[in-house]
C-alpha cells in the first residue's frame, strides 16, 4: 500500500485548522459574487497567484482580507461543510476546529452568524459523515486583551452549553507574548473550556513556555521554536503536551527552508505528542493527507511513526476517554490490516 492510501484509511482526528483558511479561491470567487462583495480579482488563477508570502503577517493581511466575503449564516456553513468533506474524505474521524469570531465581528457580522453558520454544518458532519467535531473560538492576540474579553462575553451562551468547547489564541505572535492574555484565559479556564494557544511560530521558545505556565494551556498550536529550549523539550514530553505540527504551513511562515529539513521527525525522537494538521489548506495547498505525504516523503518516515502521529492526534484530542480508545482500537485494527 503506498503512503498516500495508508494514511488516508488511518483514523485521526485534525486539530489545527483554521476554518476562514479553508476558504478555497473558488468558494471566496463565489460567495463574492453571491454577497456581491468587490474583490481585487477576476479570475481564481489571480488570486492564487496572490498568495505569496514568506512571513506570518504577510499571510494573515490577506487571510483577513478573504475572510470578507463571509457574510451569511448560510456561507459560514458552506465553508464549514466542504471543509468538513474534505476531512472525511482524508480519513478524519474527528475534527477540532477554530474560527476567529473577531474576524467577523470587528466588520459588522454577529458573532451568532458565524457560530451559528459553523455549529450547523458541524451538525450536519456528524450525520451524514459520522465526523466528531469541537469549536473552538480564538482570540486575535494583536488585539487587546479587553477585545479578547469582549468576544469570550459574547460566546457566553455557546460557552454555558458546550457548543463552544475551547479558547485558542491566533494571529501575529511577535510582540505579542501570552502574558498578554493571562486574565482571560483563567476566566476561560473558569468557564471550563479547554485552552490551547499558537505558540512558538515565529514567537520564541519562551512563549511556548509562557502558554504552558501563564496561560495553563492544554495543547500548544505549532511549537516548532520550542525545540531551540531542550529543558523545555523535555517538560513537554513528561508532561505529555501535544503539538499540532503543520508542516505545508511551516514551509511557508516558519522558516522551514525545505520539507526534508523540518523538525516533526526530531520532535517524535524527543518524545513529544506531535500531530500533524493542515493549518489553513487553501492557503498552504494541502488538506490533513497532503500534510502527512509531504512529510512523511521528505523525512522517510515508516510506518509505526505514521501509526503513532495517528495514535497522538487521538490522544492530544479533546475527546473523552472512551471515543479515545474507540478511535485507538480502530488505528490498531487499519494498521494491522496492512500487515
Ligand atoms: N490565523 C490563521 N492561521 C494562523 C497561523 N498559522 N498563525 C497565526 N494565526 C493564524
Ligand atoms: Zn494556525
Amino acid at each position: 500500500m503506498d503512503v498516500r492510501s495508508f494514511v488516508r484509511a488511518l483514523p485521526k482526528a485534525e486539530l489545527h485548522l483554521h476554518l476562514e483558511g479553508a476558504l478555497e479561491p473558488e468558494m471566496l470567487m463565489r460567495l463574492a459574487r453571491r454577497n456581491k462583495v468587490g474583490i481585487p480579482f477576476r479570475t481564481v488563477e489571480e488570486i492564487r497567484a496572490a498568495y505569496r508570502f514568506s512571513e506570518l503577517q504577510d499571510f494573515l493581511d490577506i487571510y483577513y482580507r478573504g475572510m470578507d466575503v463571509l457574510r451569511t449564516e448560510e456561507d459560514f456553513h458552506d465553508l464549514t461543510a466542504a471543509y468538513l468533506e474534505r476531512a472525511a474524505a482524508d480519513g478524519a474521524v474527528h475534527v477540532e476546529l477554530f474560527f476567529d469570531p473577531q474576524g467577523h465581528t470587528g466588520r459588522g457580522i454577529p458573532f451568532a452568524v458565524a457560530a451559528d453558520g459553523i455549529l450547523a454544518a458541524l451538525a450536519d458532519g456528524r450525520e451524514r459523515q459520522g465526523v466528531t467535531s469541537l469549536l473552538i473560538m480564538c482570540v486575535l492576540r494583536h488585539l487587546s486583551e479587553e477585545e479578547g474579553f469582549a468576544a469570550f462575553r459574547e460566546a457566553g451562551p455557546y460557552i454555558a452549553d458546550g457548543r463552544i468547547a475551547g479558547l485558542g489564541l491566533d494571529s501575529s505572535e511577535k510582540d505579542h507574548p501570552p502574558a498578554k492574555f493571562e486574565r482571560l484565559f483563567a476566566a476561560a479556564r473558569e468557564a471550563g473550556l479547554r485552552l490551547v494557544a499558537h505558540a512558538g511560530e515565529e514567537g520564541p521558545a519562551s512563549y511556548v513556555a509562557d502558554a504552558v505556565d501563564r496561560l495553563g494551556v492544554d495543547r500548544i498550536d505549532h511549537g516548532n521554536r520550542a525545540l531551540e529550549d531542550p529543558a523545555l523539550v523535555r517538560r513537554l514530553a513528561g508532561r505529555g503536551i501535544a503539538l499540532t505540527v503543520c508542516p505545508l504551513s511551516n514551509l511557508r511562515l516558519c522558516g522551514v527552508p525545505d520539507m526534508r529539513q523540518h523538525p516533526l521527525k526530531r520532535m517524535l525522537d524527543a518524545g513529544l505528542k506531535a500531530t500533524v494538521n493542515s493549518d489553513d489548506p487553501a492557503y498552504f495547498g494541502g488538506y490533513l493527507v497532503d500534510n502527512f505525504v509531504a512529510v512523511a516523503e521528505a523525512l522517510d518516515l515508516d510506518r509505526a511513526d505514521l501509526v503513532t502521529l495517528a495514535r497522538n492526534s487521538i490522544e492530544g484530542s479533546f475527546l473523552d476517554e472512551a471515543a479515545k480508545q474507540g478511535h485507538l482500537d480502530g488505528i490498531a485494527r487499519s494498521a494491522g490490516a496492512d500487515g
